[in-house]
């Protein structure tokens, strides 16, 4: 092992989603093969004894990179000298809810965690938000930890980034690794804007590729923003594999950075670039590297975007308002 260890802590670990992610993480899919990782596990107390049967199977699996794990239910304990907290921990939502309605379900968990960081992570914490409603709980976590820099808090589209390459790819017969520079816009919600009008395809601009604005509207935005309940309707349980492979690529892409020529989709601190309200926790497309994240700028905005930017911005806002009230913020 060539370099010093990374303390990674996920909360939320016993869930469905840190079943799928722990073991991504300790086998090196974040840094890769020579980057020791040191786990640092949050679980509320009931869950603790599953969460000791996940770590039995990570002990099982005897991986290299991982140096080292440790269980917890204290967050001033678990988040003490962490380098990235991935907070997964909170509810799902079911059938028939929107993520909007688990903001005070939610939201308090995001309260408290936010003042551990801000308390005992390392001087050189990230931390990503995947725990739904992910833009609003980022924010709470953001507003109670002063202390950490406040572009040191995102929230995942990197799920929904990845489902607009999927689907844009199976719609033109190209290869995802043919598509760069897709865009989501806003909230991790059925309001986000999934924007092709600046992507590629193999270099050529992939609405022009589509030629259907028809498709578009009705099929592509739609069947992208309303993926995580379809998913719901299908498994009977919100997507967990899927939503713990983009945790990895968006902690990857800001510890590592994006390729030349391409960019990411990460709901990052807005600082009113684009028109969007300065504070809010809005998805943009980024560039990001050594662990530091930019807003692409001049990107052209025509009116359909405009609107639907407007929108999901708009649900954000009231989502703040929400939070307000309920005193986390
Ligand atoms: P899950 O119910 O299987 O697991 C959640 C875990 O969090 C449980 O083990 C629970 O005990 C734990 N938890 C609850 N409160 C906690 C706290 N205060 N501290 C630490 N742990 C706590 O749910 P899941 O399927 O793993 O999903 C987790 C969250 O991720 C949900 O909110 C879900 O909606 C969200 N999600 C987000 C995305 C995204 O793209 N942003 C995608 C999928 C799921
Ligand atoms: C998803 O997008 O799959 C998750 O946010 C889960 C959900 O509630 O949709």
């Amino acid at each position: 092992m060539s370099t010093p260890p990374v303390k990674v802590a996920v909360t939320g670990a016993a869930g469905q989603i840190g079943y799928s992610l722990l073991f991504r993480l300790a086998s090196g899919a974040l840094l890769g093969p020579d980057t020791p990782i040191q786990l640092r596990l949050l679980e509320i107390t009931p869950a603790l004894k599953s969460l000791e049967g996940v770590v039995m199977e990570l002990d099982d699996c005897a991986f290299p990179t991982l140096d080292s794990v440790e269980i917890g239910d204290d967050p001033n304990h678990i988040f003490d000298g962490v380098n990235l907290a991935l907070l997964v921990g909170a509810r799902p939502r079911t059938k028939g809810m929107e993520r909007g309605d688990l903001l005070s379900a939610n939201g308090a968990i995001f309260t408290g965690q936010g003042k551990a960081l801000n308390d005992h992570a390392a001087d050189d914490v990230r931390i990503g938000v995947t725990g739904n409603p992910a833009n609003t709980n980022a924010l709470i976590a953001m507003t109670n930890a002063p202390d950490i820099p406040q572009e040191r808090f995102s929230a995942l589209t990197r799920l929904d980034h990845n489902r607009a390459i999927s689907q844009l790819a199976a719609k033109t017969g190209s290869k995802v690794s043919d598509i760069t520079k897709m865009t989501i816009w806003g909230n991790h919600s059925a309001t986000q804007y999934p924007d092709i009008f600046h992507a590629e395809i193999g270099g050529k601009n992939a609405a022009e590729v589509v030629g259907d604005q028809s498709w578009i509207e009705n099929d592509f935005i739609p069947t992208v923003a309303k993926r995580g309940a379809a998913i719901i309707e299908a498994r009977g349980a919100s997507s967990a594999a899927s939503a713990a492979s983009a945790t990895i690529d968006a902690a990857r892409t800001w510890l590592t950075g994006t390729p030349e020529g391409d960019w990411a989709s990460m709901a990052v601190r807005s600082d009113g670039s684009y028109g969007v309200p300065e504070g809010l926790i809005y998805s943009f497309p980024v560039t990001t590297s050594n662990g530091d994240w930019e807003i692409v700028q001049g990107l052209e905005i025509d009116d359909f975007s405009r609107a639907k930017m407007d929108a999901t911005a708009q649900e954000l806002v009231e989502e703040r308002d929400a939070v307000t009230e309920l005193g986390l913020i």
